[in-house]
């Protein structure tokens, strides 16, 4: 991917002036501000139409920049080592004096950390002297976005630049990792849970059905505002189909997430199909049954949290 400076600075230049842009990150594209800034972060609550009290993610370069905020510990050394840059997300204790803004946690001293690996994002944090706070770059409940038009779709001129950097690779948000007591797994995502477990030795699970404490993920989350079935092997006509194996026939209704059940593949192709199925309005979405393995879990957590109503 070549990487234009221009856009860089462009970047830059909004980022100063505490406004938003859109950003490319390995999972999925992020409304990215400056999270030293309360007035920056203030903006991404509002834009996002996001409730206060639904804390935000701090990206960051490196180890040496997080350190001046958060404090680390052994699991977390293991992790970063093994998976950073890349799409996992880490909860930490700030430290009694850091710099970042007290609405990005609503005020707790926990803060989501990450290490994106898309080589544009990297290159913009190294050259900022402040770590990027970023939630998907949606609107609150709405269909997080893997491409720079889908971010266009949901902000229009609202933000004044998006960082081109491609179809997102990996296309489901970061697992995320809670690790300010016993090591706790809050939401699935692109790294699976069982290369966490066996990193730092310790069998971690997650329960889908359980509450959350934090809203962002309870039910409802990644709705694309259609309900969707699931575990279907006969779909009706009228719906739309999501599928995972080549079929002989081919209907029209038919969206393939991965022909050969490559659900790593699945994964990518989901959010985009998601979307494109929105566009075309269908009232429901089936889904065949996906097995609730490697990516398939993240997959199917996507989609019952979608459906719950
Ligand atoms: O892949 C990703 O993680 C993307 C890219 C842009 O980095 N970001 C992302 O952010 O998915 P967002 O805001 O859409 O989802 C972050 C989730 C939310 O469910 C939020 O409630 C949770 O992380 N979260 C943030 N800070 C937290 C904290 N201190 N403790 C527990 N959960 C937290
Ligand atoms: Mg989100």
């Amino acid at each position: 991917m070549k990487i234009k400076n221009s856009s860089i600075k462009k970047s830059i230049h909004f980022l100063k002036k505490n406004e938003c842009i859109g950003i490319p990150t390995e999972t999925v594209y992020g409304l990215a501000a400056n999270a030293y800034s309360n007035k920056a972060v203030l903006n991404i609550f509002k834009l996002k139409k996001r409730p206060r009290n639904n804390p935000l993610i701090v990206h960051y370069n490196d180890i040496k920049t997080l350190k001046k905020d958060c404090h680390i510990n052994n699991s977390f050394l293991k992790l970063y080592k093994k998976f950073c840059p890349g799409p996992l997300t880490f909860i930490l204790k700030l430290k009694k004096i850091n710099s970042i803004s007290k609405y990005v946690t609503n005020n707790s001293n926990n803060l989501a950390v990450r290490f994106p690996k898309h080589p544009i994002t990297r290159l913009l944090l190294k050259k900022l002297n402040f770590p990027l706070a970023a939630p998907s770059a949606n609107k609150s409940t709405s269909i997080s976005p893997v491409t720079k038009e889908d971010v266009v779709e949901e902000f229009g001129k609202k933000i004044k630049h998006v960082i081109n950097g491609g179809r997102t690779k990996i296309g489901l948000e970061s697992t995320i990792i809670d690790l300010t007591n016993k090591p706790k797994i809050l939401r699935l995502g692109g790294i699976e849970v069982k290369k966490i477990s066996r990193t730092i030795n310790l069998t971690l699970t997650y329960n889908t059905k359980k509450k959350n404490k934090y809203p962002g993920q309870s039910k409802l989350h990644y709705s694309p505002g259609i309900p969707i079935k699931m575990n279907i092997r006969k779909p009706q006509k009228k719906s739309a189909y999501l599928l995972i194996k080549k079929r002989k026939k081919n209907n029209k209704n038919f969206f393939y997430l991965t022909k050969n059940k490559n659900l790593k593949e699945a994964g990518k192709n989901l959010y985009k199909i998601l979307r494109k199925i929105k566009k075309k309005k269908y009232k429901l979405i089936e889904v065949e049954k996906i097995p609730n393995i490697g990516f398939g879990e993240a997959i199917n957590d996507r989609l019952l949290r979608a459906s719950a109503k």
